[in-house]
């Protein structure tokens, strides 16, 4: 791929190109577990549908361990680590396994997420789904790809026109969920819930989903899907406003002209 070089310093480029060897490598060891699942302990978190194996934890430290190894400065925010503090303005932002529970139970629709912040901006994402061996990719300036193939988001102007992906967690009450359907499903819309997050999102910007909204998602989830959307060309919300990074926030991305409509949906 041709990176305009005068756009994106080196030191991002080469961060980016570590990401795309790391999230792979991460993938096939997540794979190999999810293969042998039956042997794993599961673990539930503050409550009972949030849902943790050695997996999450070993594929994160993978991930951890090399960008250490090459970036020992830069910071790390990680689901199951948490928050290490580094020393420049470099911070990485990582999901080892999104969609813990299909991951757990049996089904394909889970995936890895790796964003780099550079400050308070969104420098590069990339969301790896090791089923179906696709590695989405957005480098801030250079579009959006999937295995290196450049993807829009949809350019439609009705929620009629597709799918739209939704999520809800416990950690807030199920009224935003509900309104939002209520919305959507009343203007002839549809929606699909694949229990990832993050490529839920990747799929918005590759053009299979109109849009995706949930009414509170962390930053790890959805921080790489959110710059996959955006060079992508789609619309999204300001995640980042009120400590989004550290506490999470609502996300609703989508193709462009249906955004406002969707907005709409979301107000209770
Ligand atoms: C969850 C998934 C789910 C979303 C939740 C996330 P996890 O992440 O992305 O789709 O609805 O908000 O917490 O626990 O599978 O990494
Ligand atoms: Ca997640
Ligand atoms: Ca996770």
């Amino acid at each position: 791929m041709f990176l305009e070089k005068h756009l994106v310093e080196d030191a991002v480029v080469a961060r980016f190109d570590l990401a795309k060897q790391v999230i792979k490598t991460a993938g096939e060891l997540a794979l190999d577990y999810f293969e042998r699942r039956e042997e794993l302990v599961i673990e539930t978190k503050a409550e009972p549908q949030d849902v943790v194996s050695i997996a999450d934890k070993n594929v994160e430290q993978i991930i951890l361990r090399q960008i250490q190894e090459a970036y020992p400065k830069d910071n790390f925010l990680g689901e199951e680590q948490g928050i290490l503090k580094g020393d420049n303005d470099y911070l990485w932002v990582v999901d080892p396994i999104d969609g813990t529970s299909c991951f757990v139970h049996g089904m394909p629709s889970w995936c890895i997420s790796i964003a780099l912040m550079q400050a308070d901006k969104i420098a590069f994402g990339l969301v790896y789904d090791p089923n179906a061996d696709e590695l989405f990719t957005a480098l801030s300036g250079n579009g959006c790809q999937v295995n290196g193939k450049a993807v829009k988001a949809l350019n439609i102007d009705s929620v009629q026109a597709g799918v739209m992906g939704v999520g809800t967690s416990h950690r807030v009450s199920s009224t935003h969920c509900l309104h939002f359907l209520q919305g959507l499903l009343d203007e002839g819309g549809m929606f699909i819930r694949n229990g990832s997050g993050a490529l839920m999102l990747a799929y918005v910007a590759a053009g299979r989903l109109i849009g995706y909204y949930e009414p509170h998602i962390n930053s790890w989830d959805c921080l790489a899907g959110l710059i996959l959307v955006q060079e992508a060309g789609g619309s999204t919300n300001r995640f980042l406003e009120n400590d989004g990074l550290l506490e999470g926030n609502s996300i609703l991305v989508s193709a462009k002209k249906i955004h406002h409509q969707l907005d709409h949906f979301t107000r209770m």
